[in-house]
């Protein structure tokens, strides 16, 4: 819980209010404050009229199908989402504008307009049927954020081939496992990506990953760094994607899509080691993401809009490809890292793009924070309008700094709660409308049925605290887990009851109704606004040899929100020393990731259970927050915990 600078009680007591700048509430796409009880009245009417803003192939049948936890929207509806996002920019004047302001790490620009993008699209589609991939196929996606890889989505949805991007941050390994869950049949790559302004070799984990994935035909490569990133070629297998378009029409039918036939699947961490392929289908979807993206970020036709996120991840998903492209909005694209070369970086591209409207994460916020103010005053920042949060809570310290020292206070935040199995932001201040506080999302959006209940499910009084749930079916969000559907039941839809959406998120409200996110009451973390359960982390420990038993938490960090701290126990005859914390490190960044490295490792005789043998985390969270330890009675042995402790604060 990144809430470091404050307590809740103080939150709740938040008396700066940020009413919406006058000019903004006059041009606000959404300036009638009714719009939350008409949705509330009649949601299948409001969800209905929000769907025509779509185009359909066939109009549905039936609003929505809800047998809980099942839902359908627009049953009986067919679109295509290449269709919504390309085609019908591209019959009109918006054929020319840009879709995209491409801006590689190395500092390489490239436009592509709605007309470039539809052609590109159009093309690849067809090289990926030529490669013998069909409507229902599945296709994992393995790469950085150049232009082909938003094509590559686009090019999925054209021919009805639910696509699962892996973040290029993965190891070899998590990219096996989650191609074998997903048992997919092609890999789009690159040869490699620039971060930091090293190479990051893309192709070669993809090899690695394939010597287990016997589901796997054909693999395509963008050639992205070219002679510094040599990649070996398996002749029957792989395929530049250069070479792949070559000679395939300029035109591919797009797949009319009924609107539940799936999009796309998503790998997001649970409380478990293994992580959920989150399936999101086609209609509601994309209309929950093009909907919110037009409201909450206020989208006009002139904007020039810019989400920071990696495609890898949700963000990236509903806020840089499919929602901002169907609403024809141009949009910026980011190959690196912030820092690079300079600390400046963002700033830079915001003055000389023109940036209307900012979309981060508070992990970023607070590390442009301590590198101090003079990087954003360097720059122009005067197009900027507008202001996003997302993937952790925002602590009011920071939102200040990104109100003042970005928005230059003239700019409105919204800070939007949602996740992975929302597909789209549920709460959020609507920026023409609402009065914000800093550090709160405010209030659901409008036809969001989200309330917060106790442990018994009842709804808690303005003022308190407790679990935040959704009481109602929305749009885009997750139909299942792939493979799964048990799972997907037993993690959102048993706690409160089969009617009831559990977000797995604490949330207070204050007097007002107003919504305070609290962080996670599971075991998963919130790493740099990057969901990883403390079980993966501890699997990938336990993997290794010398390692008996490991325990992992999120501990309070003041940049990146929360940051791994693990506790080992080594088999008998293993030492733990200096140079076996780096072994640990590294082993897990091997077989999870970079995102996953534990920042402390501690070895410990024992770890603190309780008599059943459950490992007592919150005690642990204390020891390494340095807090008085909680309730111990219901430990098996008290002194572990005294002995953990002291060798802690010991150093
Ligand atoms: O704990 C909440 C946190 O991020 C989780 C969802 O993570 P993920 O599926 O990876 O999606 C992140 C981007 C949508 C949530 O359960 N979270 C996300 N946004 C916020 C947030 N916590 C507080 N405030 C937010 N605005």
């Amino acid at each position: 819980m990144n809430r470091s600078d404050q307590p809740i009680e103080a939150l709740l007591d938040e008396e700066r209010l940020f009413p919406p700048p006058e000019e903004c509430s006059r041009s606000a796409n959404i300036a009638d404050p009714d719009i939350y009880q008409r949705a509330a009245k009649d949601p299948e009417a409001y969800w209905a009229q929000a769907a025509e803003s779509l185009e359909w192939m066939r109009k549905w049948d039936r609003v929505l199908d809800w047998n809980p936890p099942i839902a359908q929207w627009f049953v009986g509806g067919k679109l295509n989402v290449s269709v919504n996002c390309l085609d019908r920019h591209v019959r009109g004047w918006r054929r020319n504008k840009a879709a995209f302001i491409w801006e590689g790490e190395p500092g390489e620009e490239r436009v592509l307009t709605f007309a470039d993008l539809y052609r590109e699209v159009n093309r690849f589609a067809n090289a990926m049927k030529r490669l013998g991939v069909q409507k229902g196929d599945r296709v994992t996606i393995y790469m950085p954020m150049i232009p082909e890889l938003p094509i590559a989505l686009l090019a999925c949805a054209r021919i009805g081939a639910p696509h699962s991007v892996v973040f290029g941050g993965f190891s070899a390994e998590s990219l096996r496992d989650r191609i074998n869950d997903a048992q997919s049949k092609l890999v789009i790559t690159a040869d490699g990506s620039y971060r930091r302004g090293q190479i990051v070799p893309l192709k070669r984990n993809v090899d690695a990953a394939l010597k287990d994935c016997p589901c796997v035909e054909k693999v395509v490569m963008v050639r992205r760094i070219g002679d510094a990133a040599p990649v070996a070629v398996d002749e029957t297998r792989d395929v530049w994607w250069h070479r792949a378009v070559e000679n395939v029409p300029a035109w591919c039918e797009p797949e009319p899509m009924d609107s539940e036939d799936p999009l796309f699947i998503l790998y997001t961490s649970g409380t478990t080691a293994k992580p959920k392929g989150i399936l999101h289908t086609t209609g509601g979807y994309i209309l929950g993401a093009s909907l919110t993206h037009k409201w909450v970020f206020d989208a006009k036709e002139e904007d020039v809009y810019w989400c920071s996120a990696d495609i890898g991840w949700v963000t990236g998903h509903s806020y840089i490809v499919y929602g901002p492209l169907a609403n024809g909005t141009t949009g910026v694209l980011y190959e690196g890292s912030p820092d690079w070369p300079d600390k400046d970086r963002w700033w830079a591209m915001v003055a000389k793009y023109g940036v209307n409207v900012f979309y981060t994460a508070p992990t970023a916020i607070r590390a442009v924070m301590k590198w101090g103010e003079s990087y954003p005053a360097k720059h122009d920042l005067s197009t900027l309008r507008l202001l996003g949060s997302v993937g952790e809570p925002i602590n009011p310290e920071a939102w200040m700094w990104y109100h003042e020292k970005i928005g230059q206070g003239r700019c409105p935040i919204v800070d939007t709660w949602w996740q992975t199995e929302t597909g789209s932001i549920m709460i959020s201040p609507l920026p023409g409308l609402t009065t914000t506080k800093p550090g709160s999302a405010t209030f659901p959006l409008p036809g969001i049925d989200a309330d917060v209940v106790d442990e018994a499910g009842n709804s808690v009084p303005l003022g308190g605290g407790g679990y935040l749930v959704l009481k109602s079916p929305w749009p885009s969000m997750a139909r299942t887990i792939y493979g799964d559907p048990k799972r997907y039941e037993e993690t959102y839809w048993q706690r409160f009851g089969k009617n009831v959406y559990f977000a797995g998120d604490g949330c207070k409200r204050d007097e007002e109704g107003y919504f305070w996110l609290l962080g996670r009451v599971d075991d998963v973390m919130n790493i740099s606004g990057h969901r990883l359960s403390t079980m993966e982390v501890e699997s990938a420990l336990v993997d290794h040899q010398e390692v008996a038993e490991a325990a992992v938490i999120g501990k309070k960090d003041d940049i990146k929100g929360e940051a791994i701290a693990a506790f080992v126990t080594l088999k008998e005859g293993a030492e733990g020393n200096a140079g076996k914390v780096d072994e640990l490190k590294k082993h897990v960044v091997r077989k999870i990731g970079p995102i996953a490295r534990p920042q402390s490792v501690y070895f410990t005789a024992e770890l603190p259970k309780t008599r059943s043998g459950k490992i007592m985390r919150r005690l642990l969270r204390d020891i390494a927050e340095g807090r008085a330890l909680g309730d111990t009675t219901t430990l098996a042995d008290a002194t572990v915990v005294a002995k953990l402790k002291s060798q802690y604060e010991e150093g």
